[in-house]
């Protein structure tokens, strides 16, 4: 998958709550080598700015709600709201990205292909637009 792509996870419903559930390369289109999340976020703050070279994410809103807004560096946007822990929104690389509008008490569970390596991060907008526009 190259586009951002909204994934609608597993959901097990019954009297006791629900229960959601993903695997490597079944329900997403990579290997799992990191997990992190954020949360605490202050009304009007937002998270993101930069794009990633190789790494590949799903983004869950394991509470609350935000806005995810996707950028290919060639002109595509792609707006999301995330607020449903049954799906995951999938981002390839290569994408500039901002988070903002979290609501109270939001959490954002990320899944990623690869460990931390800032070297995989652009954080200057008009570097990721040479990097997009080179091919
Ligand atoms: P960053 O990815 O810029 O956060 P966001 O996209 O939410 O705005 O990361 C913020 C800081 O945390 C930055 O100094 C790098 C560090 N960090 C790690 O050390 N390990 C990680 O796995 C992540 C995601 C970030």
């Amino acid at each position: 998958m190259l586009t951002p792509t909204l994934i609608k996870l597993p959901q097990l419903k019954d009297p006791r709550g629900s229960l959601s559930f993903l695997e490597s390369q079944n329900h997403i289109p990579f290997d799992i080598r990191r997990v992190y999340y954020i949360y605490d976020v202050p009304a009007g703050e937002s998270r993101g700015s930069h794009a990633h070279k190789n790494l590949c994410q799903l983004f869950i809103a394991m509470s609350g709600s935000f806005f995810v807004k996707l950028d290919d560096g060639l002109g595509n946007l792609y707006d999301f709201h995330l607020s449903n822990p049954s799906e995951g929104l999938y981002i390839p690389s290569g994408y500039w990205r901002e988070l903002n509008r979290f609501s109270s008490g939001s959490a954002c569970l990320v899944l990623a292909s690869l460990p931390y390596d800032e070297g995989d991060y652009i954080r200057d907008y008009d570097v990721f637009k040479r990097y997009k526009s080179n091919g």
